[in-house]
């Protein structure tokens, strides 16, 4: 059956895969090898060098590109090397669009190492296509869309943005990590390029750090092929392993984060002594209609606020979690309970971040795949 056919279930696991050629191994070797003998200079099977490619590697990247309906995909270091080096297609002087409400790291890279090359970043809230169109002029570039977004939930447009993108001939990427191609596909959607940290539900275990890019369009491709050897960011072979088995489960892992999300944003709205919820599946939330349409569920991502908006109540929550552990990251199949401000946004300014609703009493849950009863309990007893 020929691979485009194979529905999401099925290319998880068999996406861009195929035995290995030396002895049939169903699972790609790691080829932990830094370099290949060649028969004469050139001579060689396809792989000269680590940097420029590894066959666990290649594997994962073939993988990265079937799940996300592309053509190609590239394998990084880090979720921030791959977004370094989309950035990396642009020249002094050009300007880029970008959520304001985005992962910190993202916007630390974007202002405090490539504002410095010149490149110009704005920073808006992109719920709004006219206020997103007010920001292009013939300088833009790039628009940076991540939705849903980090760690406020909010859900953006896409099929809306790409046509933005497509009318003034800019370049559209989407950071995927928060939906997965499970729930998103961004290119099936109009984007140009999808990013993710495959550390988090790709990778699901929260065992490695990895970063992909996936795209259709083969000039693209090799344009950040180039960046990718020439910068270097690239993951290992162990890690590239990791990732791809990873993958081989995200179906019926983000199927189980979808209804552990459901029931802990369900019990959070019960909850008297909590005053906001932010999730994509509730009827209520702004962006509602859009998820809808652009994703299959709502994901296991939710952030709150308990009532009095205290910062202290914030931190006495997080720290009687039990079975949520306090700590960095999401997507991984145990539960993650963040403190945004003094954590994963904590190098965004204040007041920017107060300006898209990351107050200093927010909380963010990765709700992972245990029992959602024990996760409850946890929350409740933390709540109290
Ligand atoms: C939405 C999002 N994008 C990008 C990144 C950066 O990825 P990495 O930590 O793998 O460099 C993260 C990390 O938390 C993230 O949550």
């Amino acid at each position: 059956m020929s691979e485009k056919k194979l529905k999401f279930n099925s290319k998880t696991i068999h996406g861009g895969q195929e035995p290995d050629k030396a002895y049939g191994s169903v699972m790609p070797p790691i080829y932990q090898t830094s370099t290949y003998a060649q028969t004469t200079p050139g001579g060689h099977q396809g792989y000269e060098y680590s940097r420029s490619a590894n066959p666990t590697r290649t594997a994962l990247e073939k993988g990265l590109a079937s799940i996300e309906n592309g053509n190609y995909g590239l394998a990084f270091g880090s979720g921030l090397a791959a977004i370094d080096a989309v950035i990396k297609l642009l020249e002094p002087g050009d300007e880029v669009v970008s959520t304001n409400d985005l992962y910190g790291g993202s916007y630390r890279l974007f202002k405090q190492v490539f504002e410095k090359y010149g490149i110009v970043f704005h920073f808006i809230g992109m719920q709004d296509l006219d206020v997103i169109e007010s920001h292009i002029n013939a300088k833009t570039k790039l628009l940076w869309v991540e939705t849903p977004t980090n760690p406020m939930m909010n859900v953006i447009d896409v099929r809306g943005v790409a046509a933005l993108a497509k009318k003034h001939d800019v370049l559209l990427a989407v950071d995927n990590t928060f939906a997965t191609p499970y729930l998103q596909l961004p290119l099936d959607l109009g984007a140009d390029i999808v990013m993710h940290s495959a550390t988090k539900y790709l990778g699901g275990h929260s065992d490695v750090v990895v970063g992909a890019l996936v795209v259709r369009d083969k000039d693209l491709a090799d344009r950040l092929y180039f960046i990718q050897n020439a910068s270097g960011a690239v993951c290992g072979p162990m890690d590239s392993f990791l990732v791809l088995r990873g993958i081989k489960t995200l179906h019926v892992r983000m199927q189980r984060h979808c209804e552990n999300g459901r029931a802990v944003a369900e019990y959070l709205a019960g909850n008297p002594k909590i005053e906001k919820v932010y999730w994509p599946g509730f009827d209520s939330h702004p962006n509602h209609e859009i998820a809808k349409s652009q994703m299959s569920d709502f994901g296991g991502m939710i952030s709150f606020v308990p009532k009095g908006s205290s910062y202290e109540e914030a931190i006495k929550i997080v720290e009687k979690l039990g079975l949520f552990t306090l700590a960095e990251s999401l997507g991984g199949v145990e539960s993650l309970a963040g403190h945004p401000a003094s954590m994963t946004h904590a190098s965004i300014p204040k007041e920017e971040r107060e300006k898209s609703g990351v107050v200093d009493s927010l909380i963010r849950l990765s709700v992972g795949i245990e029992d959602a009863d024990d996760l409850i309990a946890d929350l409740e007893q933390a709540i109290g």
